[in-house]
């Protein structure tokens, strides 16, 4: 298994330039697939969660061509050959159960291992489920395999019980070719929604309000090929961004979207973080004011992102003051604290909160990554630490992070990846 060995690193400084979206690539490259058509989408991020999407739409019948030199993936599905996405694949990679709602939309049936939990939640798909039946769709769970089918979907009024970022994606999709017309309500309104929804529409379907808590979907009968930019990555932004505040450096982020970013650019400044943008990029200065405590929350878009609650709490333990830092979206998403505590934090679970003693002093231990952002958050936290903090399970950090060592490095990081 590779590690990555993080040297205590002086303020990181320097430019970095913010990849594509691996949470907006991944629902666009399934929806692919309600279309014969040929789909052409650009700032592709190279990352092994896209190249095993690739290789799931591979597996139904797609031609893939990816041209990761210039971010590109070219996808045709003339012929869906298996309404399957087999269990080896979406074991690896929970995100493969969005390719059921465009199966189902395309070929009226969809057969799909039941996704596994995860180290932050059992993450079950009864919204998802919910609402295929809501379109028409009868459904049977069994031998852990989950099937969905019907002769044809018709549009209906569904109300989401929690604004489900996945639900919601799986859902606009089918009902982009349904009969009639869905009202969806209290959906996710992330920007990777919104993206997802501008390039259905580019590819003929009709939908309106994507971004809002209510999206209205008026089915068609057919939809075409298309060509689309992915939007920038939102959660590698933020993670740039506290980079910038725990090494008490300065930034200069590129390809960013401040917009999206908001609740971080808040929450940094709170901590006196002085952060200045414009509308392609955002400028991080963490060594102007002594950092402070402040309180977090993590709620749906466009409340504080649950993927920045692991990176932002490594920053806390190194200011002044106590903070605390409340999980709402995922039921164990603190995984990440007993590996900061290992290296000197002193953050205690308090029912569902975490309260979070400031201004340790961080010292390099040996840790495990057990999830994308937790790993992200202990690279952070090894940057300040005292000596050399090995970090193991370094796999979830490669799967949703472009170029993350070379990035790191062009800021003055000093990180060794390993094979063990
Ligand atoms: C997406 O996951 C993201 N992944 C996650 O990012 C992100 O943390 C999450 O949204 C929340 O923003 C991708 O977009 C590929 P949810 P998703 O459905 O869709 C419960 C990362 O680090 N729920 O919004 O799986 C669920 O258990 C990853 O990039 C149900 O109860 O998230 C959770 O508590 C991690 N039933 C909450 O909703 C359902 O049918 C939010 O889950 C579906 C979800």
């Amino acid at each position: 298994m590779s590690k990555y060995l993080v040297q205590k690193s002086g303020p990181l400084s320097g430019e970095v330039f913010i990849s594509g979206s691996k949470n907006a690539v991944l629902p666009i490259m399934a929806a692919s697939i309600l279309t014969a058509g040929e789909c052409e989408l650009y700032e592709v991020p190279a990352l092994r969660d896209v190249e095993v999407m690739s290789r799931l739409l591979q597996s139904v019948g797609a031609e893939v061509q990816e041209d990761y030199d210039s971010s590109s993936l070219t996808i045709k599905i003339s012929h869906v050959l298996s309404e399957e996405a087999p269990y080896e694949l979406v074991k690896k990679m929970r995100a493969s159960i969005l390719v059921m709602g465009p199966l189902l939309a395309r070929t009226g049936k969809a057969r799909i291992a039941l996704p596994g939990g995860c180290a932050i939640g059992a993450r079950p798909i009864d919204l998802h489920l919910k609402g295929f039946q809501a379109l028409g769709a009868e459904i049977i769970e069994s031998h852990g395999m989950v099937e969905a089918k019907a002769d044809k979907l018709v549009g209906a009024n569904i109300y989401l019980d929690f604004p489900s970022v996945g639900a919601t994606e799986n859902i606009m999709m089918a009902a982009s070719l349904a009969e009639g017309t869905t009202i969806l309500e209290n959906v996710a309104e992330e920007p990777e929604i919104v993206d997802l929804a501008n390039f259905l529409n580019k590819m003929g379907a009709r939908i309106k309000g994507a971004g809002t808590d209510t999206i209205k979907i008026e089915g068609v009968r057919e939809l075409g090929g298309t060509k689309h930019s992915v939007i920038p990555d939102r959660i590698e932004t933020g993670t740039f961004m506290v980079a910038a505040a725990i090494t008490r450096g300065n930034i200069l982020i590129h390809n960013a979207v401040p917009d999206h970013v908001k609740p971080v650019i808040a929450k940094l400044r709170e901590c006196g973080v002085v952060v200045e943008y414009n509308d392609e990029s955002i400028l991080v200065k963490g060594d102007v004011n002594p950092l402070i405590s402040t309180d977090i929350k993590t709620l749906p878009y466009p409340g504080f992102p649950t993927d920045m609650q692991s990176q932002f709490m490594a920053l806390l333990a190194t200011v002044k003051g106590s903070s605390t830092v409340m999980e709402t979206v995922f039921e164990n998403r603190y995984m990440h604290i007993g590996e900061l505590n290992r290296m000197g934090a002193n953050i205690k679970i308090e029912g569902r909160s975490a309260v979070v003693e400031g201004e340790k002093t961080l010292l390099g231990a040996q840790v495990l990554a057990t999830d994308l952002r937790a790993g992200a958050a202990l690279v952070l936290a090894g940057l300040m630490a005292e000596g050399v903090t090995e970090i193991s399970e370094i796999y979830h950090i490669e799967r949703g992070y472009e170029k993350f060592l070379s990035k790191f490095r062009g800021l003055g990081a000093t990180i060794i990846r390993i094979e063990d």
